[in-house]
């Protein structure tokens, strides 16, 4: 078999060695990356003078017949191609003949992958940012749906004071505009070329990586030849980002997870988006909230993987660095897919806002109510709450219902007591960012103007 190093070895490659070291199985999807880059590579080597323009031609025509071959299926990888970058060469080279033989020229792997692998991640972090953004729309227009529902809010899991419906959905809104934040951010440390780095060290041909750069689109080329092939903080930084979203997407499958209990009753599943069981005739199961919540634990085991792979390594490229495209595309693949599923759960499944509201409705859930009434009448809060406590003792002791008590006590009296109707409470968080009809209005204007603005940034 001829390796790339044929002139340097006298003996052929173990089966072992090539089945450890062999990373086509799963590069070969950054194809497109490796034909963009390798057409940028030979446009700057004519501009130079190092391939003629006839060089030039035939190379590029070869790279549409390799890309084509790649894309329809047709393409036949042989034993020796042992990542995508060989097999695009090998196959150019059949096609071109001595001019494909000058492609590598001024050119590495090193530099070659980190590449491919930074415009893969551009174009993916882009697309995932944008299906974040849909799933974003689909939580505010439930939201709207929701108009003034509401429901208990809790903290420790226990109820703590009701808050609109809209507003619940919203605050998952909001954590994942950081999400987006994040991977545009992520997207652009990575938007640097790093092709002319070469194997560590630059050329002594006189290659011109600024134009490569601007051919590719990158916003700029790599500053120091050895950062250029070792650095894959971009990959992290996406797995860090994608593992975060993963955490966000989570937490909203495990409150999917309690709101469909027959417990709770707080939402019905559509059909389309459940699972049944195979023994218990009755269950419908929220398995996309699930497996939201499991995947998350992946998407982890992936940042915290390739960080550990890396904490080791000294400059330049060490082929340790080809366990950054597994976790890479596998945490992508994962974020897509749970992205698409738990926005369809959310989009078709039917809130019960009745049942919502009767949890909601415990007069308990006033009870702060009760002592902002005293600390406006101009009682000390710690007062205010130690008088509310006492009347909340007393009607869990069964000493009279926490309205009969409040309306019974000099310091509260009948109009506060009013404060325990249902419905009431929540109409009563009228603070900036909180949880009531008035500001949740406002924060819903402001939602709409974060989505947008989040468009605008994924379109530049
Ligand atoms: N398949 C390799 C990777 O993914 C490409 C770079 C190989 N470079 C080398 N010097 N062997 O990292």
């Amino acid at each position: 078999m001829a390796t790339l190093w044929h002139g340097r070895f006298e003996g052929g490659p173990s089966e072992a060695l090539q089945a450890l070291n062999n990373s086509l199985a799963f590069d070969r999807r950054m194809f497109r990356e490796d034909v963009d880059g390798s057409r940028a590579h030979v446009r700057m080597l004519a501009r130079v003078g190092l391939m003629s323009a006839t060089d030039a031609d035939s190379v590029l025509e070869a790279l549409d017949t390799t890309e084509a071959e790649l894309s329809d299926g047709s393409f036949t990888f042989v034993v020796s191609d042992e990542d995508i970058h060989t097999a695009v060469e090998r196959r150019v080279t059949e096609l071109a003949g001595e001019a494909g033989a000058r492609l590598h020229t001024g050119r590495s792997r090193n530099d070659q992958v980190a590449t491919d692998l930074r415009l893969w991640t551009l174009r993916e972090l882009t697309d995932l940012s944008a299906l974040v953004t849909s799933f974003q729309d689909t939580l505010a227009s439930r939201a709207d749906d929701a108009g003034e529902a509401y429901l208990p809010g809790y903290t420790h899991l226990q109820q703590a004071q009701p808050v609109l419906l809209a507003h619940q959905l919203l605050a998952h809104g909001w954590a994942l505009s950081r999400d987006v934040d994040r991977l545009l951010d992520a997207r652009d440390r990575a938007d640097v070329s790093p092709l002319g780095a070469g194997a560590l060290a630059g050329s002594s041909l006189p290659l011109d990586p600024d134009s490569v750069a601007a051919d590719l689109g990158f916003a700029a080329r790599f500053e120091n030849s050895l950062d250029a092939v070792s650095d894959r903080d971009f990959v992290a930084e996406a797995l860090f980002a994608l593992a975060l979203l993963g955490v966000h997407l989570s937490r909203i499958g495990e409150e999917l997870v309690l709101w469909s209990t027959d417990e709770f009753g707080f939402v019905d599943l559509d059909d389309a988006f459940s699972t049944g069981s195979s023994m218990l005739p009755q269950k419908k199961n929220p398995d996309i909230a699930e497996l939201a919540r499991g995947k998350a634990g992946r998407l982890v085991g992936h940042l915290t993987g390739l960080l550990t792979s890396l904490k080791g390594l000294p400059l330049a490229y060490n082929k340790d660095l080809q366990e950054d495209k597994e976790p890479l595309f596998d945490a992508c693949d994962t974020i897509r897919l749970t992205l698409l599923a738990l926005d369809g759960m959310v989009s078709t499944l039917v809130f019960q806002t009745d049942r919502m509201a009767e949890a909601a409705d415990s007069p308990y859930a006033a009870a702060i109510d009760l002592a902002e009434h005293l600390v406006a009448a101009g009682m000390p809060f710690r007062d205010a709450h130690a008088v509310v406590g006492a009347l909340v003792r007393a009607a869990l002791a069964g000493e009279g219902s926490l309205a009969d008590l409040v309306a019974a006590d000099e310091r509260l009296g009948p109009e506060a007591a009013d404060l325990l109707d249902p419905g009431t409470a929540v109409r009563r968080r009228t603070t900036p960012g909180g949880a009531g009809p008035g500001p949740v209005a406002i924060q819903r204007d402001r939602f709409s103007e974060q989505l947008a603005a989040q468009r605008t940034r994924l379109l530049a």
